[in-house]
């Protein structure tokens, strides 16, 4: 990686995902990277396509696309490599020298992104940017715009209660004592803003079993729970969540 700070030492790197290396090593994230991986869903087969990971921080969703085959994979950050979040580039910097990887990348701001300095890409992923977006429906325009077949999204979910659509705002810390958290959006919401960007395909691929997963008792058990250890009603509400999406164009 020419023009770029030595590689740290993995000890040395605060790291957001957990990232295997081979031969049992694993980057000591506290995202639990793996998990997320089986709710996005991404396709298996990414033999010939060309990627683009939205807001990729230490990069483990571009290097399974780059394991699924993908032709090229471009991971793209701002916030967390030299913006104001707590995160570095250090992290893809490691994992990308530690598993020999053509992962490109390219630091920008989600809002940045265009057709004309980026490309389009077959596979879009959007994984965990969109509550952190001030105008979420601009940040789905902006995705939507350099997509050519699937947009794959992950994010926070609430109010998915209501059959209407409907986002619900956060002010200050609200949501998980971060105030770089601003919106979710409920299922309709999503469903809806997604057509406009004229995706003829819009379905829910986490939870797989929603009717569960998101039924009354199991989110009155997690809601009660939430008041209980979080700090008052913003905290964790019973129509909170997290859901996968894939559009497709
Ligand atoms: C929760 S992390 C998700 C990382 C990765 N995509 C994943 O799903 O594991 C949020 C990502 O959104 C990016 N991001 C973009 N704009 C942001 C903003 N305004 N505030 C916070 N994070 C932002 C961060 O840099 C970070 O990479």
């Amino acid at each position: 990686m020419a023009g770029e700070a030595p590689l740290k030492s993995m000890d040395e790197i605060k790291w957001f995902h957990s990232i295997p290396l081979g031969d049992g090593v694993v980057t000591p994230g506290i995202d639990a990277s793996m998990a997320k991986l089986e709710q996005i869903c991404l396709p298996k087969d990414l033999s010939g396509k060309t990627v683009l990971d939205i807001g990729a921080w230490d990069g483990f969703f571009s290097f399974q696309a780059e394991k699924a085959g993908a032709k090229r994979v471009l991971s793209t950050d701002h916030f967390c490599w030299s913006g104001p979040g707590w995160g570095t580039k250090d992290g893809f910097n490691f994992a990308h020298n530690a598993l020999n990887s053509k992962v490109e990348s390219l630091d920008i701001d989600a809002m940045d992104i265009t057709p004309e300095n980026v490309g389009k890409f077959d596979v879009v992923m959007f994984l965990g940017v969109l509550y952190h977006l001030q105008d979420p429906m601009a940040g789905l325009r902006v995705a939507a715009a350099v997509c050519n077949e699937l947009l794959i999204i992950e994010t926070v979910v609430d109010d998915i209660h209501r059959w209407k659509p409907s986002m619900v705002y956060y002010p200050k810390d609200s949501l998980n004592d971060d105030d770089t958290n601003y919106w979710a959006p409920n299922v309709a919401a999503m469903k809806g803003m997604l057509t406009d960007l004229g995706f003829k395909k819009v379905e829910v691929v986490y939870p797989k079993k929603s009717w569960l997963r998101y039924s009354f008792p199991v989110r009155l058990y997690s809601s009660i729970k939430g008041m209980i250890t979080g700090r008052g009603p913003f905290r964790q509400t019973i129509n909170q969540g997290r859901m996968s999406f894939h559009a497709y164009r």
